[in-house]
């Protein structure tokens, strides 16, 4: 009998519980043990390892977080880290690890592939930013989460005649403050890969107003650095009331959207399909609405590229 562990780790995502219940459901199916790591890469540390069932994964399937709990582990990047991990999931006699999460778990889970472990990694995170796939679990509820509160927000700025500043998460990446942004129908969207300043913001926000805009919605990602601050020069340039709101977490929990309890399925089940076909060290991913298992190498190789004709599309719509 083949065993696999499953874990989670990095920062949740909506969309992770269904994932894991995918692969374990997976494993019960083709008769497969399971075991699950709590707490991520740290759980090898700490001998946080448990067998899993289908019962284990009953019910979750529309829950936010993760019930394997997470975390970033430092151990897994100071030295011999991994070889250290990799020993100990040796010890289990684990043939395949599934790891879910961001950039790091990608990372994390290259290191266990050097040091003999087979791994799989499926792509969890409200970011989306990982470059070979074209979503990752836990981004469309994010997204959702974001545009909902921008349209509240929208309300109170228009009975107010004020400028909304609202930042959203995505790290370094402004993916969910694009896509936030275009689907808010904001004024001006304030991304890390586009140059900006406060300066061309409010210019265009004036030209608005001359064009009879009574209120301004400004979706402004937190790789941009302090939206505090921004609102602050906002306002001092334009003299409008301005104020900012900041969704933080909100957008990393919540019920997972339709597309993310789907997606997550699919992927884990697919690598699980992969464990078991033989394939080895592989980056799930859904490009071009395929479902594929990338060289895991060469997927963390590829570099992120962000869609600057839908940027123009959002500056276009909101003249
Ligand atoms: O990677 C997901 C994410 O939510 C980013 O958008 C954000 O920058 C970061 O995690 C926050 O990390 P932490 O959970 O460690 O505060």
């Amino acid at each position: 009998m083949k065993s696999f562990a499953v874990l989670t780790s990095g920062g949740d995502s909506p969309g992770m519980n269904a994932a894991l219940r995918a692969v374990v459901r997976s494993c019960v199916y083709n008769n497969v043990r399971i075991y699950g790591i709590d707490h991520g890469y740290k759980g090898i540390f700490d001998g946080q390892i448990h067998e899993m069932n289908r019962y284990s994964v009953a019910d979750i399937i529309h829950k936010g977080g993760t019930v394997l709990y997470t975390d970033r582990c430092k151990e897994m990047t100071s030295e011999g880290g991994a070889k250290r991990a990799a020993e100990l999931l040796s010890g289990y006699g684990i043939d395949g690890l599934i790891a879910i999460g961001g950039d790091g778990t990608y990372k994390g889970a290259l290191a266990l592939s050097e040091y003999g472990i087979n791994v799989m990694t499926i792509p969890g995170t409200i970011d989306n930013d990982i470059p070979c796939t074209d979503y990752c679990i836990g981004y469309d509820t994010a997204l959702n989460t974001a545009v909902e509160a921008i349209g509240k927000i929208r309300d109170t700025s228009s009975s107010h005649n004020r400028i909304n500043v609202v930042q959203v998460m995505g790290r370094n990446c402004g993916n969910l403050a694009l896509y936030s942004g275009l689907a808010g129908g904001a004024e001006a969207i304030v991304v890390p890969e586009i140059p900006f300043s406060a300066h061309a913001v409010a210019e265009k926000i004036m030209l608005g107003k001359e064009k009879g805009k009574m209120h301004s919605i400004v979706v402004f990602a937190e790789g941009c650095g302090n939206a505090v601050d921004f609102c602050h020069k906002l306002e001092e340039i334009t003299q409008i009331e301005t104020r900012v709101t900041i969704l933080g977490y909100t957008q990393r929990g919540g019920s997972p959207t339709a597309f993310d309890r789907i997606l997550a399925s699919r992927m884990g089940a697919y690598a699980v399909e992969l464990l078991l076909a033989g394939e080895k060290n592989k980056a799930i991913c859904l490009k071009d609405n395929h479902y594929m298992g990338m060289d895991l190498k060469q997927a963390l190789s590829m570099e992120y590229s962000f869609d600057e004709s839908v940027y123009q599309t959002a500056i276009e719509l909101s003249i």
